[in-house]
């Protein structure tokens, strides 16, 4: 099953520190990187580096950031046939801070990503009919993502959206669409303006969208696991616990990991575990992308 992610492409801007700035105060840093991130190609490089076949949607920008960006796609096998070039507009910037606990802080600039269209679905069609799976996030707009999801269905593909970062803009009857609807708990909350302390109020906060006619609704929950719940049945599935060093692209990277695995298994549960396991050894490493395991790094993680 080919999977099309269609979604952003960022240039990560990262600094380490173990104390944030207060305002007016500068400080001196613990470490410093430029990496590929956003979290279409994150989400697209993760399922790549697993052995997924995949095609990315993607504008980047008309500059250094866009060209290292269509490298990376092209380091990682990814068919960049949908990889457009967003004329006189700046690649995506993400200015993100990692604090001692291995938390971010992140500050984005579209750029480029604000200039993927519905018309490029459209001018894209021949391609898109021949995937299994769309994967979407909401770092690209809205209308755009609209026109992805009633493309897929129209066409009888599977969709997956992970409504990231929060949008209270986004339309509840749009997601509902989605086979797979995969937010943190922060982002299920804006959503659907419930409460998400415990695991017993994600659970009914969840279960409001599969009222509404989701499917499957995945929350990812960090270190307290991910929990699935459908009209049939919820499951948590639990977290390894590791030591974090750097937990930013660590939601991508589930999801990344989880459409690998369904696209060969179409195994909801046994997808979540493995996505899980997956999303737990990036956390332990430094960086996003580079902290993302290939096939034979994770069955070697697997088998320890
Ligand atoms: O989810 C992590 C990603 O969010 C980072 O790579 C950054 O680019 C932002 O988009
Ligand atoms: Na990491």
């Amino acid at each position: 099953m080919k999977i099309a992610v269609i979604g952003s492409t960022m240039m990560d801007i990262v600094s380490y520190t173990d104390e944030m700035p207060q305002a007016g105060e500068t400080r001196r840093v613990n470490g410093f990187h430029i990496a590929s991130g956003g979290k279409g190609a994150n989400q697209a490089i993760a399922a790549a580096k697993l052995g997924a076949d995949v095609v990315m949607m993607t504008a980047v920008g008309d500059d250094m950031f866009g060209e290292q960006s269509r490298r990376n796609f092209q380091d990682h096998h990814i068919d960049m046939s949908l990889v457009k070039t967003a004329e006189g507009t700046s690649n995506g910037i993400a200015t993100i801070v990692v604090d001692a606990t291995g938390q971010n802080r992140i500050l984005i600039n579209p750029g480029a990503n604000e200039k993927l269209s519905p018309a490029d679905i459209e001018a894209a069609g021949e391609e898109l009919s021949t995937c299994g799976l769309f994967v979407l996030q909401l770092e690209v707009p809205l209308e755009t993502v609209y026109a992805a999801i009633r493309f897929a269905k129209a066409h009888g593909i599977k969709v997956l959206l992970n409504p990231a970062p929060a949008s209270r803009d986004l339309s509840l009857d749009m997601a509902c669409q989605c086979d797979f609807f995969v937010p943190n708990e922060t982002e299920l909350s804006i959503l659907v303006d419930k409460p998400v302390d415990t695991v017993e109020q994600v659970r009914e906060a969840a279960e409001s969208l599969v009222e509404r006619g989701l499917t499957n609704v995945i929350v990812t929950m960090g270190s307290r696991g991910s929990l699935l719940v459908t009209s049939e049945e919820t499951q948590l599935v639990p977290s390894l616990k590791v030591d974090a060093v750097d937990s930013t692209g660590a939601g991508d990277a589930f999801i990344g990991c989880f459409v690998d695995t369904y696209a060969r298994t179409e195994d909801v549960l046994g997808s979540m575990q493995r996505a899980s396991r997956y999303a737990a050894l990036s956390v332990t490493r430094k960086g996003t992308q580079d902290s993302y395991a290939d096939a034979k790094e994770f069955a070697a993680f697997l088998d320890a």
